[in-house]
């Protein structure tokens, strides 16, 4: 039986510690690609591929994140008296409706794999997308889109990956590429942060994931690897021992928006792509450039 992906989990309980100061008061997920919340694009990518239900989990210092998608009902009145109108509706076009939202806290920061835990009473018995909202993925069709095209086929677990040079493998979590099938192959291994000697590829997880919920149990058997983190890494590679894992080498461009020299290329990218600044943000960079 086919299994929709109907719920998506987005983790935004991490610290953001390279991002400090900015991150001392405002998350992560807050701080803006020109005019929207990093947040607000990965919920932007969940909702182009189709889901229905989005999962955050968060944690202390991050309520602006549960505000953001929510009513304001102050400035949207005073909006409507002053008859800005293209505004209002930019306020509330992209709102998610009563009851698609849910919020669970991560109580301390314990890995990502913990975060994913938090999700577990919400997800219940189904697969669901994950997205680390700080890798922005600029793509058309969004990254989700494209990976829920290979989950018609496989029903499998699926991993959204990209090629890095081979000298920054150390940095990711990088996987084992067995037969191809179609747009997308199979996983035959993962490894965490390789040494380039060690590296199976140089073909990374990029931070969107279909999963099956068999990972929940998984994750729950799981000692604390480095640094006291449940990572989901380890988790992933116990469930490749009943569970088939599927990779695909998406078409787009990934943004490190949790590092400082990804979010200012991220916005420099989505600056040029704009449909209104674009040229006027060009010709400002030209002259920056040359100057
Ligand atoms: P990162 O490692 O990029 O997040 O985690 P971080 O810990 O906030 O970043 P730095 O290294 O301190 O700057 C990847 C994703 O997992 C979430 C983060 O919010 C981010 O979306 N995460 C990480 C959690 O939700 N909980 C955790 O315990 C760790």
């Amino acid at each position: 039986m086919k299994r929709p992906i109907r719920k998506a989990v987005f983790p935004v309980a991490g610290l953001g510690t390279r991002f400090l100061p900015a991150t001392k008061a405002i998350p992560k997920e807050m701080l803006t690609i020109v005019d929207r919340p990093v947040i607000q694009l990965a919920v932007d990518e969940a909702r182009e591929a189709g889901i229905e239900h989005f999962i955050f989990v968060t944690g202390r210092n991050k309520g602006t994140i549960e505000d953001h998608f929510d009513k304001q009902y102050e400035l949207e009145d005073t909006l409507r008296r002053r008859g800005k109108l293209k505004e209002l509706e930019a306020l509330t076009r992209e709102l998610p409706q009563a009851g698609q939202t849910s919020f669970t806290r991560q109580q301390e920061p314990l890995g990502l794999g913990h975060a994913v835990w938090c999700a577990r009473e919400l997800v219940g018995n189904e697969p669901f997308a994950l997205l680390l909202p700080d890798m922005f993925i600029h793509a058309t069709p969004g990254c989700l889109k494209q990976m829920m095209e290979v989950y018609q086929e496989t029903q499998s677990n699926i991993i959204a990956v990209e090629e890095v040079p081979w000298e920054d493998v150390h940095r990711y979590g990088v996987v084992a590429k067995g037969a191809q099938m179609g747009n997308a192959f199979e996983i035959t291994g993962m490894v965490e942060k390789p040494k380039r000697e060690a590296a199976p590829s140089n073909l990374i997880i990029s931070g969107r994931y279909i999963l099956q919920p068999e990972i929940f149990p998984e994750i729950a058997a799981q000692e604390p690897g480095a640094g006291g983190e449940i990572q989901l890494t380890d988790a992933m590679i116990r469930l490749m021992g009943s569970k088939p894992f599927h990779g695909l080498k998406f078409q787009g461009q990934t943004y490190d928006c949790g590092d400082k020299l990804g979010f200012l290329a991220a916005n420099v990218a989505s600056g040029l792509a704009h449909p209104e600044l674009g040229a006027k943000f060009r010709q400002l960079l030209d002259g920056m450039l040359k100057g």
